[in-house]
């Protein structure tokens, strides 16, 4: 069991390591601590966290704490678990969604405990201490470790602060992690297509910030009440053909990139075989415009771009 001055230090104070420092504080864990490694940065983060200690190293942190969440880049976890020395009374974790425990090995071999502890949210470096809390509430954590008193530790601490957690198995953990990613940073890129559209026809910035945050909401509200089937709407849908024809025609117009995207959207949601798709056996005409319309969508994924 985690306890509330139980020594907790954080290696690196970007968008999660900082995120995590307020939540642990707001919570009630009183010995917090963080490495930033630039001075510059040490202001902002002191003023966020008032009581937390932070430290301009990772070996300093790791002699001060018993429990080492390492909020790194994926790419330097197993760099910070070599060159560091680590202790027995130990417990070493990272915060990675694709990765096993297997990379903090080198802590392994010192005798700490390792495992892993990762929200499934996104954080960024915009933190506002009394909403903090809000973005892990309901979060699933997926924990892993070698120690069972560890894996209950990290449960204790996933819900203490609102999650939910979970245990995905090793072998699955880059697919669980990268459909986190495609409802995070690909739901971003996807609405980024829209914005340049809709600037380069001639909508000012904050037109086009409007047209997204309207739709996108509203989307969003709908799949969350209602699920996703019923949140689909478009001509795919009311089966307009010519609508999707015109769709295609200007796209592969502005950017045969962009075609590709909806191309490939538009064949996901006509073959999804729960949607709620309309389709009328005894209508030859719909039956051979929806084979057109696939055809004109594997053509535009074929083309060049
Ligand atoms: N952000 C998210 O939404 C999110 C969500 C779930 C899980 N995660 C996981 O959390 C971890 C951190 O992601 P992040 O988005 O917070 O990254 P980030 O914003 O880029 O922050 C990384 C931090 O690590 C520091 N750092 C880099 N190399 C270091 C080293 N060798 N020793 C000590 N500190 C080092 C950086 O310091 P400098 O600024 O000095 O380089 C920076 O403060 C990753 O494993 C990621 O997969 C992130």
């Amino acid at each position: 069991m985690l306890a509330f001055n139980s020594r907790i230090g954080i290696i690196g104070s970007g968008r999660l390591g900082t995120n995590l420092a307020v939540v642990l504080a707001n919570h009630g864990y009183e010995r917090v601590s963080i490495t930033c490694r630039k001075s510059s940065a040490k202001p902002s983060i002191q003023a966020l966290l008032p009581k937390v200690t932070i430290f301009d190293n990772n070996q300093d942190l790791a002699d001060f704490s018993d429990l080492i969440i390492v909020c790194t880049p994926d790419h330097q976890i197993t760099t910070v678990a070599e060159s560091t020395t680590w202790n027995s009374q130990q417990s070493v974790i990272h915060c990675c969604g694709p990765l096993s425990y297997d990379v903090l090995a080198a802590a392994s071999d010192s005798g700490a405990s390792i495992g892993s502890f990762h929200p499934c949210q996104t954080f960024t470096g915009n933190i506002n201490i009394a909403s903090v809390n809000k973005l892990f509430e309901g979060t699933l954590i997926n924990i892993s470790s070698d120690s069972p008193t560890l894996l209950e530790s990290l449960s204790n601490l996933s819900r203490k602060i609102g999650g939910i957690p979970i245990s995905i198995p090793d072998e699955l953990r880059p697919l669980y992690h990268v459909a986190a990613v495609i409802t995070c940073g690909s739901l971003a890129a996807l609405m980024s297509i829209s914005m340049n559209i809709w600037k380069a026809i001639g909508l000012t910035e904050s037109e086009a910030a409007s047209a997204l945050k309207t739709l996108s909401t509203t989307t969003l509200a709908n799949v969350h009440e209602h699920g996703i089937p019923a949140s689909l709407t478009g001509p795919i849908l009311r089966q307009d053909f010519e609508t999707i024809d015109s769709h295609l025609n200007a796209l592969m117009h502005y950017s045969p990139e962009a075609a590709g995207v909806y191309a490939l959207l538009s064949k996901i949601t006509l073959d999804g075989s729960s949607l709620p798709i309309e389709k009328d056996p005894n209508s030859k005409d719909v039956s051979n415009r929806y084979t057109d319309l696939i055809e004109r969508i594997s053509s535009c994924l074929e083309s060049p771009r």
